[in-house]
């Protein structure tokens, strides 16, 4: 497609490979990466290759990317120093009868950088974590129910995945409770209604909701938790899969000013590598180790080395005050793009993790259009998950989006042809 004697992409290769694989995989691509979640044909579906911040897709589009895997990449994708101690420690032995020492070194170094941190526990992915941190909040307790925050996203295991998904039992969920984020009143009266039977409160550092606007916790709600969680004897949970290593290297709750018992992370964790750790408090670690809870991979050590490399290379580059820095021109540019083209756009999250709404558009019609506008034109956007910095986002990167943006801002504007957003849909 041309436009003003540039091109905008197509995906044809990508919506061919698709329609074949959803006759051989269920859902062809599922879960969050799942392109029917977006507009169909308005995204790209499968990556070629990628490489720092960008990357190229099977059509040959290539991409500046602000969801970075949905989080994991935060240093660039192939970042020489993380895939050297990965090749490095590949060459001597990844899974085997037992682990390397660098799992030794790598639980040493996470007891280092993070302030509530006594000893450390991996595993694969994020809900591995946020399983075993509830689990290991039961042990400790003797307790069963887990409070949780409406909306706030732990993984796939049925404890914490909403009823009305396959498979998930209303059974499944029965020691699940669920507060309103922000709502210290009422997370006392939950606790107080249930004492003694409360095992854990477990909440991302902040509202950061698919399809919502991200909120930040309010004045004294977290040290509020945590005050109600000692007096109650609740094990608090902090799960920082997702803004894990983005806002602050000693865990988010260092950002926000609270101390959690467990901490979760994954994502950012190993650039990538698939690994995630929970750490947690002294007091927690004997009931940590009752909880039986292992994977056929979960001690390959090339995850463990990469993981070790990312968090030292994360502590060299000044990487948290970078991702800021960056975060903030494009919001600030994007905001600036809206208001001369007579849009006005609503930012929200920290700046590392942003997300825009637009002004009256609660059907989020506009940051679908505006999502895929300036996705074909090279900067891959989603249109209700919050976005990712990384490292690897220079300023001449954010400037060559504002570009995009620019030419995406006028296509919108273009589309709506006079109407409200409203009249637009
Ligand atoms: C806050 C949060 N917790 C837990 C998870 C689950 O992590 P994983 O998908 O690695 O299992 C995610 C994933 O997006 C997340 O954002």
């Amino acid at each position: 497609m041309k436009e003003n004697g540039r091109k905008t992409y197509t995906y044809n290769k990508s919506m061919e490979l698709f329609e074949k694989a959803a006759t051989l995989i269920p859902g062809g691509i599922y879960g969050h990466m799942s392109p029917t979640a977006m507009v169909p044909g308005e995204y790209p579906y499968y990556t070629a290759e990628a490489n720092g911040c960008r990357y190229k897709d099977i059509d040959g589009n290539e991409f500046i990317d602000y969801m970075c895997a949905y989080g994991p990449m935060v240093l660039g994708y192939g970042n020489p120093v993380i895939d050297g101690a990965a090749e490095a420690q590949r060459k001597m032995a990844d899974t085997t009868n037992h682990p390397g020492p660098v799992m030794v070194e790598l639980a040493e170094k996470l007891v280092d950088m993070v302030p509530i941190a006594d000893w450390a526990f991996f595993a694969k992915n994020g809900g591995d974590m946020t399983t075993y941190a509830t689990l290991a909040a039961r042990a400790h307790t003797n307790r069963k129910k887990v409070i949780t925050v409406r909306g706030h996203y732990h993984g796939v295991a049925p404890w914490c995945t909403s009823y009305g998904h396959g498979g998930v039992t209303a059974e499944d969920r029965q020691n699940t409770l669920q507060v309103e984020w922000n709502d210290l009143d009422g997370f006392r009266q939950m606790a107080k209604e249930n004492r003694g039977e409360i095992a854990a409160f477990i909440a991302m550092p902040y509202h950061h909701i698919t399809f919502g606007r991200q909120e930040l916790p309010a004045e004294g709600y977290w040290t509020g938790v945590e005050k109600i969680c000692r007096e109650e004897e609740i094990v608090l949970i902090l799960d920082d899969v997702r803004a894990g290593f983005r806002l602050n290297l000693g865990g988010s709750n260092e950002y926000f000013g609270f101390k959690p018992d467990l901490i979760c992370f994954s994502k950012a964790v190993g650039n990538g590598y698939p690994i995630s750790a929970c750490v947690g408090k002294k007091e927690l670690m004997t009931a940590a180790s009752k909880v039986f809870f292992t994977g056929s991979f979960w001690m390959s050590a090339v995850p463990m080395a990469a993981a070790l490399a990312t968090l030292e290379e994360l502590e060299n580059t000044e990487a948290v005050k970078k991702m800021e820095k960056s975060g903030q021109l494009l919001i600030d540019g994007l905001v600036e793009i809206g208001q001369r083209h007579g849009l006005e756009i609503n930012p929200s999250g920290p700046p590392a993790i942003p997300f825009i709404h637009f002004c009256d558009d609660p059907s989020l019609y506009l940051n679908q259009l505006f999502c895929s506008e300036v996705t074909k034109r090279g900067s891959f956007f989603h249109p209700h998950h919050n976005w990712f910095l990384s490292v690897a986002h220079d300023e001449i990167d954010i400037k060559e989006t504002l570009n995009h943006a620019e030419e995406a801002m006028k296509a919108v504007k273009s589309a709506l042809d006079g109407k409200s957003p409203c009249l637009a849909v």
